[in-house]
């Protein structure tokens, strides 16, 4: 039997925490907390698919518009996930990194990040990337700042700058790790956009939605929908093979 193409990497807009918490009468932290314990599944089920990258959003740039109460909550979450999880993301051999300026969160989720990053950094399995603090438009503005810099100091040339230049300064880009651009990416909760997430890099992504609310999203479910990945017709602006005679 052919073995059927699994994406190489995944990202998932992980969404409908609030709309969960609602349907349960609970606080929305609640909600949040519940969408941890769906995300623990969803990185164990990526690393058994044989998927290498898997990108989620965890906290957009624009999520600061949200109560003090549901930011702290969320950040608090992250330090309850590295306590919770460090042992067993080393276990399968899980590599972190993370995409966003993450230096405005509180001391006690920076000092969690940075001890599960560091950990983790030798691992050379799953590329788990967790988008923090992270906005598309936001890490291309960082990264065209910065070639804006090298050409003022003669570095440069504007008229030779190429989409590579821009694609090298993103987080997916940065200095000792490449991430290449995401395969296909899902988003929970009935929602059809895209919310800022991947600008750059969602170029040429096949999009799926499902309106699964995130705390709902079962294994069974990613993989039923890694299986129609695989009968997607991806053209790249092209032709199909058979037809390229
Ligand atoms: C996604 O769930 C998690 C974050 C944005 C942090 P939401 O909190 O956006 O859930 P809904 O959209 O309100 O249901
Ligand atoms: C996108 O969800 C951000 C994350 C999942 C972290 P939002 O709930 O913030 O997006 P909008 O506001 O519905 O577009
Ligand atoms: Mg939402």
């Amino acid at each position: 039997m052919d073995k059927k193409p699994v994406p190489t990497h995944v990202g998932i807009i992980m969404d409908g925490n609030g709309r969960w918490a609602k349907a349960h009468g609970v606080p929305r932290v609640m909600g949040h907390n519940a969408g941890m314990q769906s995300m623990k599944k969803i990185v164990i089920a990526t690393s058994n698919m044989g998927i290498k990258y898997l990108t989620v959003y965890a906290f957009s740039t624009e999520n600061w518009k949200r109560s003090t109460e549901e930011v702290s909550g969320i950040f608090n979450l992250i330090v309850k996930y590295v306590n919770s999880e460090l042992e067993e993301l080393d276990e399968n051999n899980v590599h972190i990194n993370i995409f966003g300026q993450y230096d405005m969160l509180p001391k006690a989720s920076i000092d969690a990040i940075d001890k599960m990053v560091g950990r983790l950094a030798d691992n050379d399995g799953l590329v788990f990337n967790i988008a923090l603090n992270y906005g598309g438009r936001d890490e291309i503005l960082r990264s065209v700042r910065k070639l804006c810099e090298e050409c003022r100091d003669g570095s440069r040339d504007p008229a030779d700058l190429t989409e590579d230049d821009i694609s090298k300064y993103l987080w997916s880009g940065s200095a000792n790790f490449d991430v290449p651009d995401p395969d296909l990416i899902i988003r929970t909760s009935g929602e059809e956009r895209i919310s800022n997430f991947l600008t750059w890099q969602s170029a040429y992504s096949e999009l799926m939605f499902t309106d699964t609310l995130w705390p709902d999203f079962t294994p069974e479910e990613y993989a039923s929908m890694i299986e129609a990945y695989a009968n997607r017709d991806r053209r790249f602006g092209g032709r199909e093979e058979a037809e390229t005679k």
